[in-house]
């Protein structure tokens, strides 16, 4: 899978459907030679390759005068920075004499199999059977700093990583003024940029930008991935389509500040750098120390938009993923926040309870409001005690045992109100300079000095005791605000610029030490809806609530847009009783989802807790196999019709499932919906209109929806199964 040809200075990435080739030019600078098809037998000499458009460089003490070789017209993986070179180098570290000089050359590699671990932030698997990766020493003309880059690739899936980390075995501390995880140099940039844009409530829309001359950016700086972009984003030729052309995509394990710059130089090519935002970042490394930034993972696609997002599906499942029941099936969900928000008693949950459970509830998530004063979103947070004047949990939990449900619980452990006990007794806990006139509210709350270990331990310890003594099975893990004030009183002046990051490594500490402690208790992550889905948060939480907007209206795109970059099984999606939609088409749209819900179960009537339970019996049935371990084709875009149409195939291709959604009414339309993925030769019987097919006939003519008039917003939820 990795080889290098030590005569022609090529290293190799390659899994027989694609390539990645890396030369090591002469002067120890990392060149990108290729990304794309596969790429065997191609190694050709490249070391007299003429290269264009470089300056003449004067050897001081010869005086001899040489070309460059190293500006525009060569592509690289670690561009330097100061030295003629005018790309935006993903790595900078200033030296002693204030000179921004920053250049790494190869020393040496090693291929190992396998991932690399990080040592203290979420990663892909080690797993040693499906990928390889080289680790390539690099180190700054002459001072004794080490950077070494990582490159994995997949035999079994178009995935790439790359990562870096920086080693500072000099006498004296360094400050790093920025370490991405990646540079990817294309000689071609005829591409559209597909990222998501949003706000909370209505998260990842999907923002196509053509790239043109210049740099474009897609970011956070919010201490956190955010409603408002988010880290996955891909790169597709124009003439892409669902299944056809050249598609790249990016994301970051990692759930703080990112940033990726696109720039198509004067030249027509493209630079792309990505990985932790450096704004407000200088990370002092002592000497002896080592920085590591996240991992970046690229998928990489001919097939078209699909080929890259199944790729990305399967990596976030089987690589990255470590919840330990991940591929178990997982119980249909009831949350209590939109039925009763904070105004609940134990006899009232006990009820919720037992409703719930006539719509097919096997898990039962009492949200907020259960502990310290939490009555109003005022007060409480930082009070992880029960409130037993207002519940008793013991007795719900032991009715939820008695019925033979699961039982979870809301935590949102990274916050605090200035109304709680914990900021009353440690005011020191939340970030800000301590002179500063005022602190930021969002929410009427404020961050947690993550940054500071004895908050982290402090939540930890809180959490442990609540823990022990009521055994859950689930939490629901929220993250109500963003990061404001990014000062810490903990540290030091020198440690300022570390302190969005190491806010993300507190949350990382926290959630690992309840992981590690409760190996079985399923974690939902959640940020006011959907503010931190990333494969950060991915790589504990198997499920992440999408967003606070659950009306259909709203939810279809944000649903499919969500689905190009994440696994369907990923997607939190609740039926709840937002008036305008009926039960069946909110039921259908979750199905594509998590599946559960989020409702007064009181009002239900018979007929809705029929329709709904009809729902949760297919979930029960075919979700597992189908929904979460089977393909995902995008058919039909929401932003681009009336309509919205996908389909998962299960992985042995006997049943396949087909969601199609309608927004405007539709009379009489001619409607064949070509379905992707299926055996050719089996004939499959649908639940549509009774007939069965073959495989081929679905795929070529396709599934006919035609003979209905759909209401508004009306959703057809079609099983095919083989027979
Ligand atoms: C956030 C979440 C909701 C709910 C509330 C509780 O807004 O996104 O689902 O848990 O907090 O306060």
């Amino acid at each position: 899978m990795i080889s290098y040809n030590a005569e022609k200075n090529l290293i190799t990435l390659s899994n027989g459907k694609m390539s990645y080739v890396v030369y090591i030019n002469p002067r120890g600078q990392l060149e990108t030679l290729h990304l794309g098809a596969a790429w065997e037998g191609q190694e050709q000499d490249f070391s007299a390759r003429p290269y264009v458009g470089g300056p003449e460089l004067l050897d001081r003490a010869s005086g001899k005068m040489y070309n460059a070789q190293n500006t525009y017209g060569v592509h690289r993986e670690i561009s330097s920075h100061g030295l003629g070179e005018k790309k935006d180098a993903p790595v900078l570290i200033r030296r002693e004499n204030g000179s921004y000089v920053t250049d790494f050359r190869y020393v040496s590699h090693i291929v190992y199999k396998g991932v690399k671990p990080l040592t203290s932030q979420p990663h892909a698997k080690a797993g040693k059977d499906n990928s390889e990766t080289i680790e390539i020493l690099l180190k700054e003309t002459s001072r004794e700093l080490y950077l070494t880059y990582y490159l994995t690739i997949y035999v079994d899936k178009n995935i790439l990583l790359k990562s870096m980390s920086i080693q500072n075995k000099t006498e004296k501390a360094v400050t790093l003024d920025r370490l991405y995880s990646m540079q990817l140099d294309l000689a071609r940039s005829n591409f559209d940029l597909y990222h998501f844009h949003g706000r909370w409530a209505q998260e990842r829309d999907l923002v196509k930008t053509p790239l043109s001359d210049g740099t474009f950016e897609v970011a956070s700086n919010l201490g956190r991935s955010s409603h408002e972009q988010n880290p996955f984003m891909y790169f597709a030729s124009p003439s892409a389509t669902s299944d056809h052309g050249e598609v790249i995509g990016l994301n970051l394990i990692y759930s703080g500040n990112f940033i990726m710059r696109a720039n198509v130089n004067r030249m027509k090519e493209l630079h792309i750098v990505y990985g932790m935002n450096d704004e407000d970042f200088a990370w002092h490394l002592s000497s002896g120390e080592t920085f590591e930034a996240p991992q970046a993972v690229i998928s990489y696609s001919l097939d078209g938009v699909d080929g890259m997002s199944q790729a990305f599906h399967q990596f976030i499942l089987d690589d990255l993923m470590t919840y330990k029941h991940n591929h178990a099936y997982k119980p249909v969900l009831f949350n209590s926040w939109e039925g009763c928000y904070f105004n609940f008693n134990t006899e009232s949950v006990i009820s919720y309870i037992d409703d719930a459970i006539k719509i097919g509830t096997e898990l039962f998530v009492l949200d907020d409001g259960w502990f310290g004063q939490r009555n109003t979103d005022r007060l409480g947070l930082g009070d992880w005690y029960v409130n037993r004047n207002k519940i008793d949990l013991h007795k719900v939990m032991a009715h939820c045992k008695a019925k033979g449900i699961k039982f979870g619980i809301w935590f949102e452990p990274e916050m605090v109100n200035p109304d709680s006990d914990l900021y009353r007794a440690h005011p020191e806990y939340v970030p800000g300079e301590p002179e500063a006139e005022t602190l930021t509210l969002h929410r009427h709350q404020l961050h947690l000095d993550m940054s500071n270990p004895h908050v982290v331990d402090n939540i930890y310890q809180q959490m442990k005791a609540f823990l022990e003594e009521y055994h859950v099975d689930y939490i629901k893990w929220d993250y109500n605000r963003v990061v404001m004030e990014h000062f810490s009183p903990y540290f030091n002046a020198e440690n300022q610029g570390e302190i969005y990051h190491r806010m993300v490594l507190g949350y990382y500490d926290l959630i690992s030490r309840i992981v590690r402690d409760y190996p079985d208790i399923m974690i939902e992550g959640c940020s006011s809806g959907g503010g931190r889905f990333d494969m950060g948060t991915l790589y504990y939480c198997p499920q992440i609530w999408t967003s606070d907007e659950s009306d259909p209206a709203q939810r279809i795109a944000l649903q499919y847009n969500t689905s190009l970059g994440y696994p369907l099984s990923s997607i939190g999606a609740h039926v709840n009783d937002h008036p305008i939609t009926p039960y069946s088409t909110k039921a259908k749209l979750a199905f594509f989802g998590t599946y559960g819900y989020e409702m007064n179960p009181n009002k239900l009537t018979e007929s809705e807790q029929a329709e709904l339970s009809e729902i949760a019996d297919i979930y029960v049935r075919y979700h597992q196999t189908v929904v979460e371990q089977g393909t995902l084709y995008h058919l039909v875009s929401p932003s681009e019709s009336n309509d919205m149409c996908m389909q998962c195939v299960s992985p042995d291709r006997s049943t396949s499932i087909v969601l199609y959604m309608n927004k405007m009414k539709e009379h009489g339309m001619s409607r064949f919906v070509r379905l992707k993925g299926l055996a050719p030769k089996t004939a499959y019987k649908n639940s549509f209109d009774g007939q069965t097919y073959s495989g081929t006939y679905y795929m070529q003519v396709g599934l006919d929806l035609t003979h209905k008039a759909f209401g508004e917003f009306s959703a057809q939820l079609i099983i095919l199964e083989e027979v």
